[in-house]
């Protein structure tokens, strides 16, 4: 029915017309300024809508970096550009998209959820589906009908600025993360209704892989190990229904990915079945001649990247991209058929968040914006998500009535807990926007009373402050808040050049270790920041990495023990700068660890403690041979062994013994996550078939091959054996 409506629609239409549903614009080029300055609130520029609209058919518009909007701001503005869009020709309706990339976070008033890192932490598919379902409710809310998310790059390479954007280096992890999240937005039915909004994978793929760990630097990675570790998720994720994906920025083995026709249109769109449109990055089409210098202008760069599979062009500020367009297809550079392929995927696109229908909205239908029931999710997903990493002489939880003394640069600031794509693109301005959240601080304050809590900064991210304040302080109080990490960045201005933790901070824990109380560390980061000369001087460490808008209320009900954490650690902790190994590093790593020091991160993938404590036993393998016609049920019982509620993330690992291509130590094969009470136990069970101990040999095939192979399951083993097809 769709696929109909769409042929006949592409068939009515001019080439300028289809072009335009091609370009995507920034709002930013058509709003009202006043002496170059964008008036507040944002107002559409009825003349800029019309060289939009009417002269260039333009039909996709997206957000900007610019300051937030309220709901009422954002409608208006949709509005105003349906309105037009609607009196053209063939009444075809503009797809606005927006990063709301975890809540509707470029509105005024809408839930933050915890990042898609901190996320990750939780294993927690159903929750996430949850959250991302409220977020698409709240993003319709603005009348906005596609979002920019989720993030399906493996986040590998700590020092790369956009680690806090995925869900994590695990493969695995990410892609039923991923798949959740898609779920969460979208639903279940192929045309959306009024509360979902279409996904965007992104960035497909390779782009978190910069060799420096800079963003948007060259990665290098040869295509056996693109489809093992890269391709997987984004595979999941299109199976589950994905309407969209935008392309990497990057250039991965000499080849911007923009211009890579293999992964673009042969992979994606052909061994995927991937039928929804492929956006650009921000300007990534004319970045191939004035970045990555394989074009020698705009319009052999408009050539390349549209014949390599490109569907959409994010361009974002001018209109270039169509005349040149228009151009290559007279000439004959660009066939009819793959303009028409390009435009038939985005229109059914539209159809499919029923914006023909529905162009807009209706303000009444959103009620539950912002409302206690969705504050309460978000409060329930940061309690999921937060994990405590080290509980010396079990220090926490602190018992009502302590003398706290909060102190560092994490401590009173939402732009820390909210990280990038809050409000506005770097972050949160100040602590204005977020009036009636909490920081740390202010929890604390509410929970233990602000009479028991002392405050003083004592250093800034990047120079040193008041650490005498912060040490006489100490002195009147039994235990010490350290809230350190990292100030909110995304993309390219959050690059560094060193992981460590900023040399203020550093200080500031020594000086303080001097007086001998107890220091909580509280992580706020959206990278493993390097802490190992710290380390050592904590009692307790918390990672809460970007909790979003209910971070500080659960930190304190973490201290105060009204929540018990249960997150996990998504990715591999580095003891040193230099020392970037995964979790799933090769056996020939470890030899060379074993000689020389083991492996030895600061903390492991999937680590993370509990106020309580559980205990494993009675691992069973249904059988101990496995053939393509059986799979093997496992299961293992875990019990509550410690005396509160709780819980636990079960991990199950296996480890090929042999294989053709140098098996990893271990792969994450399947997870679960079970609540306990104290002394209960619960049987977890598990099924591993022959897919799932696949991978990609030298030839580039997925095959399981035959042999010997351990599990793994909460310290407890079991060895079985592949037998294939007997
Ligand atoms: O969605 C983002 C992307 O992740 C980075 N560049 C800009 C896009 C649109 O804002």
């Amino acid at each position: 029915m769709i696929d109909q409506k769409v042929n006949q629609l592409v068939g009515q239409m001019t080439l300028e017309e289809k072009v335009g549903q091609m370009t995507q614009i920034s709002v930013e080029a058509l709003l009202k300024t006043t002496n170059g300055v964008v008036n507040e609130p944002h107002e559409i520029d009825p003349a800029k809508l019309a060289i939009c609209i009417q002269q260039h058919k333009v039909g996709s518009i997206l957000n900007i970096g610019g300051d937030a909007q309220t709901k009422e701001n954002w409608q208006t503005l949709i509005q105003t550009i349906q309105a037009m869009a609607l009196k053209e020709r063939l009444k075809v309706p503009v797809l606005y998209g927006i990063d709301a990339i975890r809540g509707n976070n470029y509105t005024l008033n809408t839930v933050l959820f915890p990042q898609q890192i901190a996320q990750a932490a939780s294993f927690n598919p159903s929750m996430i589906q949850k959250a991302s379902q409220i977020s698409a409710y709240e993003t319709r809310a603005s009348f906005i009908p596609w979002t920019f998310s989720p993030v399906l790059d493996l986040g590998r390479q700590p020092v790369w600025p956009r680690i806090w954007e995925t869900f994590g280096e695990d493969p695995y992890l990410v892609g039923e993360l991923g798949k959740a999240t898609v779920e969460g937005f979208q639903g279940n039915n192929q045309v959306t209704d009024k509360y979902h909004v279409a996904a965007c994978l992104k960035h497909y793929m390779g782009y978190s892989m910069p060799l420096s760990g800079h963003d948007r630097t060259p990665a290098w990675i040869p295509e056996r190990e693109m489809r093992e570790y890269f391709l997987p998720q984004f595979a999941t994720a299109v199976k589950s229904g994905a309407k969209t994906v935008m392309v990497n920025s990057g250039e991965i083995n000499g080849l911007p990915v923009h211009a890579n026709k293999h992964i673009l249109t042969d992979i994606l769109k052909g061994e995927l079945k991937f039928e929804g449109f492929a956006v650009s990055d921000w300007q990534d089409i004319q970045y191939l001649y004035q970045r990555h210098r394989i074009a020698k202008d705009n319009k052999e760069a408009v050539m390349i990247a549209i014949n390599a599979g490109i569907d959409m062009s994010m361009v974002p500020t001018d209109y270039t991209f169509c005349e040149d367009l228009i151009a290559l297809v007279k000439e004959g550079k660009v066939p009819m058929s793959r303009i028409d392929d390009a435009v038939k995927r985005i229109l059914k696109v539209k159809y499919e968040v029923n914006l023909f229908d529905n162009p807009s909205g209706n303000n009444k239908d959103y009620p539950l914006v912002n409302s206690a029931e969705h504050n309460k999710v978000n409060y329930d997903a940061a309690a999921e998500c937060i994990t405590l990493l080290k509980n010396a002489n079990n220090v926490l939880p602190l018992s009502n009535g302590k003398k706290l003394l909060v102190c560092g640069p994490a401590a009173n600031s939402m732009r820390v807990l909210n990280g990038g794509w809050s409000r506005n693109w770097q972050g949160t301005n100040s602590n204005e926007t977020e009036k009636d959240k909490n920081t740390i601080l202010e929890a604390i304050q509410n929970r233990f009373g602000a009479a028991n809590v002392e405050y003083a900064e004592g250093v800034t991210f990047s120079e040193e402050k008041n650490i005498d304040e912060a040490v006489s302080k100490a002195a009147n109080t039994d235990v010490i808040v350290l809230c350190i990490g990292e100030n909110s960045y995304t993309e390219t201005p959050g690059n560094i050049d060193d992981l460590t933790i900023s040399a203020p901070q550093i200080a500031l824990a020594k000086a303080l270790a001097k007086t001998g109380k107890p220091i909580v560390f509280v992580l706020t980061e959206g990278r493993p920041r390097v802490i190992s000369s710290i380390e050592g001087l904590s009692s307790a460490v918390l990672h809460t990495y970007l909790l979003g808008n209910e971070g500080g209320n659960v930190v304190a009900d973490v201290l105060l023990g009204k929540v018990n954490p249960s997150g996990k650690l998504p990715y591999t902790y580095p003891r040193h700068p230099n020392s970037l190994h995964n979790y799933y590093h090769k056996y020939s790593e470890t030899l060379e660890f074993d000689q020389w020091g083991g492996f030895n991160p600061q903390w492991e993938f999937g680590f993370g403690l509990s106020y309580t404590s559980f205990s494993y036993s009675n691992l069973k393998l249904s059988s101990n041979q496995l053939t393509d016609a059986n799979a093997i049920t496992v299961s293992v019982d875990v019990r509550n062994i410690g005396s509160v509620v709780g819980k636990e993330t079960v991990l199950l690992f296996v480890s090929d013994q042999v294989a053709s291509v140098t098996p990893e130590v271990k792969r994450l094969r399947a997870f679960d996550k079970i609540e306990l009470k104290p002394g209960e136990t619960k049987t977890v069970s598990f099924t591993i078939d022959n897919d799932k101990l696949s991978f990609i040999n030298h030839s580039l095939q997925r095959v399981t091959e035959n042999g010997d192979f351990v599990l793994s399951v909460g310290g407890l083993k079991a060895d079985f054996k592949y037998l294939g097809n007997l």
